[in-house]
């Protein structure tokens, strides 16, 4: 367009030199009224590109930074956002938006889907109208409008949690047997395959051997699932637990909980205290995100580890695949065979999760501008 824009000027300024200069300048005998020389129309600022951001709520601290991190690093990038979040995990509100990101010229979209497997027919008319999706964090699945992905490692986050448990209970060395409950997250987010695939590939030959022993029973993926990673929904099945297996800093030993996050580990957390553990005799329990409530748990004694999953270095990467794809050179992918989505797999970067506890979080969180001091007082 610019350069199109710039050869009609050249073409101009060749044809009125060139007028000017055949033309012999002769006296008009008649002069007529000086004409005002046309202001030439100043060529209207190029329309920003719009990108189109969609997140899944804003109910959850991450993705609140995660919106935010992209709108502001895309705009610096010269970009138009157009950042919705789908209520609070409503399928119909996040497909109603991106909706109206295609009609309203988005010419990229970037999704972090709420149910990776309810995008289909909206992606269909992405595709048709030749709009590059970019799935964000979580693999948006069945569907061929997908032309990258952009995560962290999320199978080398289950395996830090499940290490974390074999190390810190010294499974191949120690006696046991030890309890263990598992928690995970939101069957419909792809994700939960890699979290609790990654942990329960450390985790289940201690539980064959007998040396883990998780009492409920409950150990597959649909057993240990939270709907909509909800505090209240993991809180609940953990009072449940507690009643039904007895456990209690006075009734059965509860030596581990295994959680696929944060949101999930807060309503563990609850549970556990209002069963009357204290720091003293708290579980070992896992997370993910370092968000906010998760770290100040940590500092307090109570929850064990975290990962943090810097929302800055993602956003990063994906305004640099946007950048790459609207300027059509190549996208910097590091990972082509990890991520089937049921089209084939999808081209992906994969950022690096960093293992957390009380004492790294100083360096990872406040040192690194994360959070301020005062956010985890
Ligand atoms: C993300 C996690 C997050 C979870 C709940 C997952 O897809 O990878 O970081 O805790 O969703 O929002």
């Amino acid at each position: 367009m610019k350069k199109l824009f710039a050869l009609l000027l050249v073409l101009a300024m060749v044809l009125t030199a060139a007028a000017c200069g055949s033309a012999p300048a002769a006296e008009p005998t008649t002069p007529a009224a000086p004409a005002e020389p046309a202001a030439p129309a100043a060529p209207a600022a190029p329309a920003a590109v719009k990108v189109g951001v969609s997140m899944p709520t804003q109910s959850l601290q991450r993705w609140n930074q995660d919106g935010a991190n992209m709108k502001q690093q895309l705009e610096a990038a010269g970009y138009e956002v157009d950042l919705q979040f789908g209520g609070d995990n409503d399928i119909p509100t996040q497909v109603a938006q991106i909706e109206n990101m295609i009609t309203g010229g988005c010419k990229v979209l970037v999704i972090a889907a709420i149910d990776g497997s309810s995008l289909t027919e909206v992606l269909k008319t992405a595709k048709e109208q030749s709009i590059p999706v970019i799935a964000y964090d979580r693999l948006i699945m069945n569907s061929d409008a997908v032309s990258y992905y952009a995560t962290f490692d999320n199978y080398k986050v289950g395996t830090f949690q499940g290490g974390f448990i074999r190390d810190t209970l010294d499974l191949d060395n120690a006696a046991g047997p030890f309890n263990i409950e598992l928690f995970t997250g939101s069957s419909d987010d792809n994700n939960v395959n890699f979290f609790f695939g990654g942990a329960m590939s450390i985790l289940q030959p201690y539980i064959d051997s007998g040396k883990l022993v998780v009492k409920s029973g409950q150990v597959t993926l649909a057993q240990c699932a939270t709907p909509n990673w909800s505090t209240e929904e993991s809180q609940k099945r953990m009072e449940n637990l507690i009643s039904a297996q007895g456990y209690g800093p006075d009734g059965t030993k509860l030596d581990a909980v295994l959680s696929s996050n944060d949101s999930v580990a807060n309503g563990i957390t609850n549970a556990l205290v209002a069963a009357g553990y204290t720091k003293d005799n708290f579980p070992l329990l896992t997370g993910q995100d370092c968000d906010k409530p998760a770290v100040k748990n940590m500092i307090a004694g109570i929850q064990s580890m975290s990962v943090f999953k810097d929302t800055r270095t993602l956003a990063g990467q994906v305004v640099k695949m946007v950048d790459s794809i609207l300027k059509g050179s190549d996208v910097e992918v590091n990972d082509t065979t990890t991520y089937d989505n049921g089209t084939g797999f999808i081209p992906s970067f994969l950022c690096d999760p960093v293992f957390a506890t009380v004492d790294n979080y100083k360096e990872l969180l406040i040192d690194s501008g994360y959070y301020a001091e005062g956010d985890l007082a």
